[in-house]
């Protein structure tokens, strides 16, 4: 088994405010990217680390990527990226060598995320599951609404059963065929999924979910990054 991290970074950060592409930010004083490139390569088993960079930028995340060290094992490439998550991921797999059979794909802008949580989802494709997310309980209540303008009440339709819903993050892992017949697939391709593993549900495929950890948290609006420095400055002391 070869594994592979595909790193969709080529997102602009529009809730996060304006500033440098979000996955360029510094948290810590280091790019929120190397941070997630650094989760990957703290595995033992992903060999390589594909990082989807803004359309434009693929060559200023490279030096970023060539002056920041990763282990011995870990090899990179850098491709750029596209409109949607879903185009840059797609651009990601395409980039991916021969030999390759799991691929885990994460988002730039879940740069704490520990490698044990890693490690499990990598486990549980190298069991058999084709598609794996790791994912959390919810904590709040969740309803659904008919939306209306902004400002307006929305009326209230359903209160699913907390219980039974769960909070999904990344790294997702995925074995290699699959994520790619997913990304090839007319009806999963289409009607925005939001996420990879949606797009294998549509392929009526199994996807299952492991614990996933607090600190694999999204950095999407600024409190976040308030978050992700206190995370940082928590490990480091
Ligand atoms: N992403 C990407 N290509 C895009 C859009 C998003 O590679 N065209 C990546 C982001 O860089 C991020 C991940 O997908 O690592 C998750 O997306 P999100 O948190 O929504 O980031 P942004 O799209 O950058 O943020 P926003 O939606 O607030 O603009
Ligand atoms: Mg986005």
């Amino acid at each position: 088994h070869r594994t592979a991290a595909v790193i969709p970074a080529a997102g602009r950060g529009v809730r996060l405010g304006p500033g440098a592409p979000k996955a360029l930010r510094t948290l810590g004083g280091t790019p929120m990217l190397i941070h997630a490139v650094r989760a990957m390569a703290a595995s033992r088993a992903v060999s390589l680390v594909v990082v989807v960079a803004p359309p434009e930028g693929a060559p200023e995340v490279k030096n970023l990527l060539d002056e920041h060290a990763l282990p011995e094992r870990t090899d990179y490439l850098v491709v750029p990226g596209g409109e949607t998550r879903q185009e840059s991921v797609r651009l990601g797999i395409e980039a991916l060598p021969d030999g390759i059979t799991t691929v885990l794909v994460h988002d730039a802008a879940r740069p704490l995320v520990p490698v044990d949580t890693v490690d499990a989802v990598v486990e549980a494709v190298r069991d058999g599951a084709p598609a794996v997310v790791p994912a959390l309980p919810l904590t709040d209540t969740v309803k659904q609404v008919e939306p209306r303008e902004k400002g307006e009440p929305e009326p209230v339709v359903a209160t699913p059963e907390r219980a039974l819903l769960r909070a999904v993050q990344t790294p997702q892992g995925f074995d290699r065929e699959m994520l790619q017949r997913a990304h090839r697939s007319e009806t999963a391709v289409g009607e925005g999924a939001t996420d990879c593993a949606g797009m294998v549900e549509r392929l009526g495929a199994p996807v299952v979910v492991v614990p996933g950890h607090e600190e694999a948290f999204k950095v999407t609006r600024p409190l976040d990054l308030v978050l992700a420095e206190a995370v940082l400055a928590r490990r480091r002391a």
